[in-house]
């Protein structure tokens, strides 16, 4: 079982989960059904992910043939940018509860921090970033703090347990602090050896925020999108350095990405189809490295950011990094 982290909410978070970010959804049932037999607790999912309904079918097989109950997992899912405005808040909370089969998630996040013109689920879901499903970009006027006060309202009637926020920076987490009557419980980030992010560690620290590393590969996750500024870099688990830690350890360089990230404080969400790496992943909080090792890998940091829009298509019109 991996560790937990106790959230501000007052609910153990596993420390490693497993990531749901393109998993096809033809397969997505046997993977999570796979992934909850192989011991993992924590599923990351999304609307936009486009998979959430076979997602649910693999946690209620697992369910039904009783190999684990549903108080003993924890569902992660997130509010799209096209659901910001206070009234589609809930129904669309609603609706994806439904395609898991859920009557509660354990996490809900905020997504990104961007508000985008609502698009009916009868129109297209998931919607996407593009209002035309193309390459219209049409931002809609809910603040975040708009956004925040009817995630608050789902603690409330009981949909979530726990909120929280992702792809959020430190000014904007100041502002929210302001008005936030439920603190978020967690932070969810681009976090690996190239995108180190101290400061805003330092503040979600001291702000008493847990922080959850996506994309803890790095470049791995976006090879698949043919970004040049991933394809140039080696790959992290084929760095001579890491590689190098790696057996001294007398493990994977995969599993070294991630303890550098768990030992740290973080929790991370791995994802991987493949029935061997994904048993890897979840083992990856037996063994420390040492202070030194922790040091080399840090110092990897080269402000490189993947998970951008900008990153993926060519509308100029949507900078939420700048
Ligand atoms: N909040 C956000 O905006 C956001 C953004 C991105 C991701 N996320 C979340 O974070 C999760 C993880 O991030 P990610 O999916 O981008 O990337 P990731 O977990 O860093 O990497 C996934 C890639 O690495 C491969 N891989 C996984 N384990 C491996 C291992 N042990 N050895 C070799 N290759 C391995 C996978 O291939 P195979 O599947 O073929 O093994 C896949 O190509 C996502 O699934 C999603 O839940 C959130």
């Amino acid at each position: 079982m991996a560790p937990v982290i106790k959230l501000n909410s007052g609910y153990d978070m596993p420390q490693v989960g497993f990531g749901l970010w393109k998993v096809d959804s033809a397969v997505a049932a046997d993977v999570v059904y796979n992934a909850i037999k192989a011991g993992y607790r924590l599923f990351d999912g999304a609307c936009d992910y486009g998979n959430e309904v076979e997602c649910g079918k693999g946690v209620a097989r697992a369910i039904q043939e009783g190999l684990v109950k549903r108080e003993e997992l924890f569902i992660v899912s997130k509010l799209w940018n096209t659901f910001h405005d206070k009234e589609r808040v809930e129904p669309i909370v609603r609706k994806q509860l439904a395609d898991w089969g859920l009557e509660y998630f354990d996490l809900y996040l905020i997504h990104f921090p961007v508000a985008l013109e609502y698009v009916d689920p009868s129109v297209r879901y998931p919607p996407g970033w593009h209002y035309d499903g193309k390459s219209e970009i049409r931002r809609s006027n809910a603040t975040i703090q708009e956004t925040w006060t009817a995630m608050e309202s789902l603690v409330e009637s009981g949909l979530a347990k726990s909120i929280g926020i992702s792809n959020f920076q430190a000014q904007l987490i100041y502002d929210l602090l302001r008005y936030a009557k439920i603190r978020p419980a967690t932070l969810q980030i681009e976090h690996h050896p190239f995108l180190v992010q101290q400061e805003l560690l330092n503040l979600a620290k001291q702000e008493g925020i847990a922080v959850t590393a996506y994309s803890s590969f790095g470049p791995a996750s976006f090879l698949e999108f043919n970004m040049q500024h991933a394809v140039k870099l080696t790959p992290l688990m084929e760095d001579e350095t890491i590689k190098k830690i790696a057996a001294k350890y007398n493990r994977a360089p995969s599993q070294v990405l991630l303890r550098w990230a768990t030992q740290r404080g973080l929790a991370v969400i791995p994802k991987s189809v493949r029935q061997e790496t994904m048993i890897s992943n979840l083992h990856c909080t037996d063994f420390d490295l040492s202070d030194e090792d922790i040091a080399t890998i840090s110092s990897f940091d080269r402000g490189i950011r993947f998970n951008q829009p900008s990153n993926y298509f060519p509308t100029e019109l949507l900078w939420i990094f700048g």
